[in-house]
């Protein structure tokens, strides 16, 4: 400790809307820098698998709520192998089936759910600041309300965007035909767009518009503002 001044890591929040190539990056900024990684969205991922797993009506919004209070996850903040545990069990693929993409928006969207996962984020992303993981060198959190809502305070913030047009090919690229893609890309944002806004900066969030760039070059983006901040 130096004259009384306490050291904590650096937050590197990450927002935007799928195909922004937002995930991608976030993990790579996190290994440049030796932070940890932090993809909320599988926080409402793995709430919606619990729920389904239990048996719980996605349409009953207290019963969602009460459930995901109650889940038992550990999270793997390692950006080379980024993991979540849900009971013991390591359910990182089974969180990205299409069963649970389907039904994630559900709980995304259930305000009650969202404050007992956002208070869960805040709780992570503090603890990373101070140990954790990282050991106290911080944490990049991707999501869509990190800049605005789980963690405003945080040193870098980005929203990243990209055209539609764009965003729906990247995710076509990785499989599917387009026309699901399509529906499942904008259909979701759509959803999730009722409760948070992902698609306009906040003040004093900085745009990376992605549409044009290599990952290579938005990560060199992030990294000159994670400079740029210290
Ligand atoms: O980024 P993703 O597809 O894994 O996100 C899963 C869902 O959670 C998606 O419906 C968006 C939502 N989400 C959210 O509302 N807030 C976040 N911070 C992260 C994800």
């Amino acid at each position: 400790m130096d004259g009384g001044l306490v050291m904590t890591g650096i937050v590197i929040a990450i927002d935007g809307p799928a195909g922004t190539g937002k995930s991608t990056v976030a993990r790579e900024v996190a290994r440049r820098l030796k932070l940890s990684y932090f993809d909320t969205g599988a926080t409402y991922r793995v709430g919606t698998l619990w729920c389904l797993r239990e048996g719980v009506d996605l349409t009953n919004k207290d019963d969602v709520a009460a459930m995901v209070a109650t889940m038992n996850v550990q999270l793997v903040m390692n950006p080379d192998n980024p993991s979540i545990v849900l009971d013991g069990e390591d359910v990182s693929r089974l969180i990205r089936s299409d069963t649970v993409a389907l039904s994630v928006s559900k709980v995304a969207t259930n305000l009650d759910a969202r404050a007992i996962l956002g208070q869960w984020q805040k709780d992570v992303i503090a603890a990373e600041r101070e140990g954790g993981y990282s050991e106290g060198r911080g944490v990049v959190a991707e999501g869509r309300d990190i800049t605005t809502i789980i963690a405003p305070d945080a040193d870098v913030r980005v929203l990243m965007t990209a055209d539609e047009d764009v965003r729906v090919a990247r995710r076509a690229g990785e499989g599917a035909d387009a026309a699901t893609v399509r529906e499942a890309v904008l259909g979701r944002d759509k959803q999730d767009a009722t409760v948070v806004e992902f698609h306009t900066a906040a003040d004093g969030v900085v745009t990376v518009d992605t549409t044009d760039l290599t990952i290579e070059e938005a990560v060199q983006a992030v990294l000159t503002l994670a400079k740029q901040s210290s």
